[in-house]
Parts: C-alpha cells; structure tokens; sequence
C-alpha cells in the first residue's frame, strides 16, 4: 500500500514533463487534404484559448507587432484629440498548435476564427475609446503555430496639439501600444516590421488630399513602470502635417486684401470727407468676414493667426479713429481755429519739432495727395514751410520754429495730424509687410 502514490506522483510528473518534449501537441491532421479540417482535432486548442499558450511560464512570450495608418480622420483642437483609422498586425506563436505538413497534404498554414483563439490584450494607452473592434475576423495559423492576426482599428487617442502656428502646423502625436495585463515576466513586444515600411505603406495607403500629410513616424521602446510591474511597450510618434492651402485662401488672402485696400485709402484726400466712410465701410466688411470665418479658427487655443486678426482690427479702428480727428480739424482750422489746452500745445510742438528736422520725407513719402493734404484752403503757415527748398515767403525756417509762440495752434494741429497720417500709413505698410514674411517663413518651414 505504501509505494501506490508515489507511482502515482512519478506518473503524473511525467505526464506533465512530456508536453515540454513538445510532440504533445501536435494535430492528427490525417485526412485534412481528402474531407477538410475537422473541427474535432482543434478541440484541444479550443478548450486551452483562455490560458497564454506557452509551455514553460518562466519563458517570457514574444508578440510582435506593426501598423499601418490607412487615414487620418480628424484632429480636433478643442479637446486634444486625433482619430485615425489603422490595421494592427500581431504575430505570435500558440505552442499548443503544431502539424506536420507532410502528413496534411503539404498545409503549411489554414485560418482559424480569432475567438478560438488566445489573444494577447494589446492596446494603444493613449487611446481614449473603447476598442470597437468587429468580430468574426480570422487568423492564419502555420503549422510552426505562429499565429498572425490583423485587426482594424479606429483609434481616438489623446494628443498633445499645439496650434500656435495653425495653420502651418506640424503634431506630433503619440501611438503607445502595451499590454494590458501582462509586465514584461510574461510578454515582451517586438516589431514585426522595419520602421521604413511602416511608414511606407502608410503613405501608399493615404491617397487622400485631405487636410492632414503623414510626415513620419519614429519609434521608441521605453518600459513602463508601474509600482513594482514593468511594462513592456512600443512608442511610435507620428508626424502630420497640415495642409495650409484652405486656409491661406479663405482666411488670409481676403483679410490681406481688406488691410491692403484699407491702406491704399490713405492716399484719399484727407480734405475731401471721403476717407471716413469708405473705411467705415472695409471696417464693417471686416467684420463680417470674422464672424463668417469663425468656423474655420481652432475653438480653443489662441493662435498667431487670431492675433493677426485681432492688429489687423486694430489697425482698421486706429486708422477710422485719425480719419474722423483728421477730418474733423481740417475743417475747424478753416471755420475757427479752436482753443488748445497749453500742455497739449508745448506737446504736439515738442512732437513736431522732433519730426522738423524732416519735413520733405514726410511729404514725399505720403504720396501725391499728401503735397495737397498738407495745404488745407486757406492756410498759410507752416505747411508753405514745410518745404525749405521752394519760396519762402517768410524767409529762414529756423527763424520761424525760434519761438514757440510764433505757429498758429491750427496750424500746429494739421501739422500732426498729417504726420501721424504718414506714421499710421507706414506702420500699416511695415504690418502688411512683415505678416507677409511671416507667413512665407511659417509656410517654408
Ligand atoms: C491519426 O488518426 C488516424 C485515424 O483518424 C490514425 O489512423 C493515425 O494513426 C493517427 N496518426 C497519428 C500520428 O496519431
Ligand atoms: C523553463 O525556462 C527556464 C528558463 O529558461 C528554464 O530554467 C527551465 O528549465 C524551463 N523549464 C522547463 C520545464 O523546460
Ligand atoms: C519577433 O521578432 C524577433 C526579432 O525580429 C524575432 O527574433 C522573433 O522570432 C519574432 N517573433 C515572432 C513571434 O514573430
Ligand atoms: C515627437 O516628440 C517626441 C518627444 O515627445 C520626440 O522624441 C520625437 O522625435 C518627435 N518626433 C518628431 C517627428 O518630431
């Protein structure tokens, strides 16, 4: 009675050992080439697909994986999110599935359904939906039991997107692919695939001349701690790219265009009362353009281009503002010269005496009307000065500018309210100019 069980004990470890010969599992595929597979030889693979399908779990098992980015469905700036569309392949090796091809007809590889089968849990952790994907896909299967299995996916990750630069922008956003459960004792990740083709097939795949271009996609492998579990995991940051075309033609093209007319209005006669309204009216286009092109901006975030929007209104109000003052003193300083507060009068005169010293650039460089803005009718004075080089009825300039009680306060007045006009006029030549390089440099790079 007493060695019964140890030859039980002794039977029972050989019956485990022998799996590790690894014959054990291999399919009785007689016949697979004369009526098919039958599904009763696969029972046993059926019944295990609930247990990692190693044979020593001390041996970490390897699945590698690759992908390809078929499109990029949407970025949305409000909530930092990116949805792209992509196929997941996974390769591992099932060590209860094995045959011998000779035996089976020469079947190297046959599909079986994915839900007879382990699956290993890989998810991306960036993702922010649950993993919607369909059922009833297939696997191959090689006699070797390597099992390879693609899976669509739509993934909606989270993405860190930083639109200062929209819409020249470039994201970077990340595909972190882990397992859910398993730390690296258990499972490590390998890829499938060189970098290079993924990134190729992706580009072969996105025809599309959609708003986002892949530009690339590189990869890191860092382990994941978690408390004292280590995950293994493989970190791809891809690359996108904006396509700025849609909005160089809706947004910036006509808002350069409204600042270019608004700027050549300039050139109107101050005197003639034109000026005023026609930049109510581009200012009241402008505005209507911003609320018509609302949609088209980043919800959150505050971009150059908002900032752009925002000096170009500015400009417009500033420009309107002078308009009315200068319009408004003109035609006072012909009726009656009205009365000047003294520290506004040692002001402007302080004002105007720094910009003496160049008188004649102001006038040239304000264009034709400018000669005749600057000689409101019936005004003498100063503006019969401001050119040193012609007659001078009142001889020396400098004798003039001597005192300062020697200029009319009219006079002073129209004197620099048309050179504020000059200064208004060349800031918005500098502002157009530099937005203008601005969003070349910005496109370039
Ligand atoms: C496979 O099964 C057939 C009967 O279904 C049997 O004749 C054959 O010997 C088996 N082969 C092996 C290797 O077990
Ligand atoms: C399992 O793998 C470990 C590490 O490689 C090895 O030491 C051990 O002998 C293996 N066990 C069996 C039953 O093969
Ligand atoms: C995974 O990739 C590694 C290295 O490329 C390779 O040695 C290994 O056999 C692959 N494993 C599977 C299951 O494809
Ligand atoms: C994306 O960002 C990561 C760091 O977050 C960086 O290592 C990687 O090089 C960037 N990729 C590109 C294409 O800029």
């Amino acid at each position: 009675m007493q060695p019964w069980p140890l030859t039980f004990l002794v039977c029972l470890f050989l019956s485990f050992l022998l799996p590790g010969k690894g014959n054990h599992f291999t399919i009785n595929c007689s016949g697979f080439d004369h009526q098919g597979v039958d599904p009763t030889v696969f029972a046993s693979v059926i019944v295990r697909k609930d247990f990692r399908p190693v044979l020593n779990y001390s041996v970490p098992m390897q699945v590698n994986i690759s992908f390809t980015i078929s499109s990029i469905l949407d970025v949305d700036e409000q909530l930092q999110l990116l949805t792209s569309f992509l196929w997941l392949d996974m390769v591992w090796d099932n060590a209860f599935i094995s045959w011998n091809p000779e035996e089976c007809g020469g079947l190297r590889k046959i599909s079986i359904t994915a839900q007879n089968l382990w699956l290993p849990d890989i998810f991306i952790i960036e993702s922010v939906d649950v993993d919607q994907t369909p059922t009833g896909l297939t696997a191959y299967v090689s006699n070797e039991g390597r099992v390879k299995y693609k899976k669509p996916m739509k993934v909606t990750s989270i993405c860190n997107l930083d639109i200062f630069r929209f819409p020249f922008d470039k994201q970077n956003c990340t595909l972190t692919f882990s397992s859910f459960l398993f730390t690296v004792d258990d499972m490590l990740l390998g890829m499938e695939k060189e970098l290079w083709e993924i990134v190729d097939t992706s580009h072969n795949l996105i025809k599309t001349q959609g708003e986002w271009e892949l530009l690339g996609i590189s990869k890191a492998t860092p382990k994941l701690a978690v408390g004292s579990n280590l995950y293994d995991q493989i970190m791809f940051h891809v690359a996108i790219k904006r396509r700025p075309g849609l909005y160089v033609i809706n947004l910036l093209l006509p808002s350069g265009f409204l600042i270019a007319i608004d700027a050549l209005s300039f050139l109107l006669p101050a005197e003639s009362g034109n000026r005023a309204p026609f930049k109510m009216t581009l200012l009241l286009g402008y505005t209507v353009f911003l609320l018509m092109m609302n949609d088209l901006l980043p919800a959150s975030g505050i971009p150059l281009i908002s900032i752009y929007f925002a000096v170009c209104l500015t400009l417009m109000v500033t420009s309107l503002l002078e308009s009315v003052l200068l319009t408004y003193l003109l035609h006072t300083v012909t009726t009656q010269p009205p009365p000047m507060p003294d520290w506004l009068y040692s002001l402007v005169l302080r004002c105007v005496r720094a910009t003496e010293c160049c008188p004649k650039r102001s006038q040239t460089e304000n264009g034709g009307p400018a000669p005749s803005a600057a000689r409101p009718p019936g005004l003498r004075g100063p503006g019969a000065e401001a050119g040193p080089g012609k007659a001078e009825p009142n001889g020396d300039p400098q004798a003039t500018w001597a005192e300062p009680q020697r200029p009319r306060p009219p006079d002073v007045w129209v004197k620099f309210s048309l050179a504020l006009d000059t200064l208004l006029f060349w800031l918005y030549l500098s502002f157009m100019a530099s937005s203008l390089i601005t969003v070349i440099v910005l496109w370039r790079t």
